[in-house]
C-alpha cells in the first residue's frame, strides 16, 4: 500500500523552530514528527511514502533517506514548485498513485500526533464500499479545525473547514484513506481538499468518518506542541513504559535521551523531553519543556512550558515560562526572567522579558 505526506506549508505557526528546520523535522519527543508516521504506516506494510513536499526539501531528503533506507520503506518526493494546498499535490502525484494497483492509499497532515489507527482506518473503509474515509475525534475548541457531522453509521453529512459558527465538536484529524477514484475530483492548482473537496463528497454520500480512540493533537503550535508532548508521553506510560526515564532525579512521565547529561539535585518533570548530547547542569527544574538536541541548561535554572532550540544556552538562575520557545543557537544570560513568547535564531538575550514577546 501507498502513503502521501503532506509536508509542504511554511509551518509559521511553529516558528522560530521552523526557521532553522522544516516543521515535519521538528523533533517531537525526540523524533523527528514525520518519522513517528513513518514508522507507524512501516508497521502496517506501507512500502512506498510520498512525501508532497513545497518548501525548503533539500534539508529533508538527506535526511529522510537514510532513516527510510534503515525501515526499508521507499520515499518519493513529490515537488511542487508552487506550493498546492492539501489537494493539488495528491493531482501532482497522481501517476505514482494510481501506478501498477488501484488500492486505496493513506493521506496524512505532517504534524498530527496520535496511536495512528491505519489498520482499523483500511478495515472500516473497505467496509463500508464508499469512496473515502476520514479519521475524526473529538476537541474541546473546533473552530481552528475541520467539522464534521455524520450520522451513526458514519457517513458524513456536512463537513467545513473552520467554521465560524458552532457546527460540531467533531473535527477532521487530517488522516485519510481515498480510493484512486478521488483524484478525479481533483486539479493540478492551488487546491484545498477540505475546502473544494470534502464538502462535495460529504454532499454525495462519498465521505465517511471514523472516531478515534485514544489521543490526539495538531502539534504546529507551540502550546499544541507541549499539550501533545503530555499526551505522547502518558500513553508511552500506559504501553511502553521502559521507554520512559527512571533516573533518580525525575518525577513523572520523562524522556531522555541516552546521550544527554543530567547534573546532581535536578528535577526533571514531569512531562519533559530531553534530546541527544543536552547537558543539564545541578539543582535545575525542568516541567513541561522540551529541549532539542545540544542544548545546555546551566547550575539552578527553572523552566516550565519551554520548547529550547538546538545549541541554545540557558545560563544559570534563569526562570523561563508561560510557553517561551527558545529558536536555534540562542543565547540567554545569568539571572533573567523570560515570561513566554518566541527568541530567533542566533540571537543573545541580556534583560528579561516580562511580557510575551518576539524578540528578532
Ligand atoms: N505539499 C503541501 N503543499 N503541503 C501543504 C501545503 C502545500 O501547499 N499547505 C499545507 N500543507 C500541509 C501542512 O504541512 C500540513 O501537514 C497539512 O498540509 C495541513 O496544513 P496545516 O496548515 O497544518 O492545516 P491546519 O492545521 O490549519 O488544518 C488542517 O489540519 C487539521 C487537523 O490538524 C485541516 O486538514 C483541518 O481540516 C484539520 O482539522
Ligand atoms: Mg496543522
Amino acid at each position: 500500500m501507498r502513503a502521501l505526506i503532506l509536508v509542504g506549508g511554511y509551518g509559521t505557526r511553529l516558528r522560530p523552530l521552523t526557521l532553522s528546520r522544516p516543521k515535519p523535522l521538528v523533533e517531537f519527543a525526540n523524533k523527528p514528527m514525520l518519522f513517528h508516521q513513518i514508522e507507524a504506516l512501516v508497521k502496517i506494510n506501507v512500502r512506498q511514502v510520498i512525501l508532497a513536499v513545497s518548501y525548503r526539501a533539500e534539508t529533508m531528503e538527506q535526511e529522510l533517506k537514510e532513516k527510510a533506507d534503515k525501515l526499508g520503506v521507499e520515499l518519493i518526493f513529490s515537488h511542487e514548485s508552487t506550493p498546492l494546498g492539501t489537494a493539488g499535490p495528491l493531482a501532482l502525484a497522481k501517476d505514482i498513485l494510481v501506478s501498477t494497483s488501484d488500492q486505496p492509499f493513506f493521506v496524512l497532515n505532517s504534524d498530527i500526533i496520535c496511536d495512528y489507527p491505519f489498520k482499523e482506518l483500511m478495515e472500516f473503509h473497505k467496509n463500508h464500499g464508499k469512496e473515502g474515509t476520514i479519521v475524526v475525534t473529538k476537541v474541546e475548541e473546533p473552530s481552528k479545525y475541520g467539522v464534521v457531522s455524520y450520522k451513526e453509521n458514519g457517513e458524513i453529512k456536512e463537513f467545513i473547514e473552520k467554521p465560524i459558527e458552532f457546527v460540531s465538536n467533531k473535527i477532521n484529524a487530517g488522516i485519510y484513506i481515498l480510493n484512486t477514484s478521488v483524484l478525479k475530483r481533483i486539479e493540478l492548482r492551488p487546491m484545498s481538499i477540505e475546502k473544494e473537496i470534502f464538502p462535495h463528497m460529504a454532499k454525495e454520500g462519498e465521505l465517511y468518518a471514523m472516531e478515534l480512540q485514544g489521543y490526539w493533537m495538531d502539534v504546529g503550535q507551540p502550546k499544541d506542541f507541549l499539550t501533545g508532548m503530555c499526551m505522547y508521553l502518558n500513553n508511552l506510560r500506559l504501553k511502553t513504559p521502559e521507554k520512559l526515564s527512571s533516573h533518580v532525579n525525575v518525577e513523572g512521565n520523562v524522556l531522555i535521551d541516552p546521550t544527554a547529561k543530567i547534573g546532581n539535585n535536578c528535577r526533571i518533570g514531569p512531562n519533559v523531553t530531553i534530546g541527544p548530547g543536552v547537558v543539564i547542569h545541578d539543582g535545575c527544574c525542568i516541567k513541561r519543556t522540551t529541549i532539542l538536541k545540544n542544548a545546555v541548561i546551566k547550575e539552578h535554572s527553572w523552566l516550565d512550558k519551554c520548547i529550547i532550540g538546538w545549541k541554545s544556552i540557558v545560563g544559570r538562575w534563569v526562570r523561563m515560562e508561560n510557553t517561551t520557545v527558545l529558536g536555534e543557537d540562542v543565547i540567554v544570560k545569568d539571572e533573567l526572567y523570560i515570561n513566554g513568547g518566541q527568541v530567533l535564531p542566533h540571537k543573545s538575550i541580556t534583560d528579561s522579558v516580562i511580557e510575551p514577546q518576539i524578540i528578532m
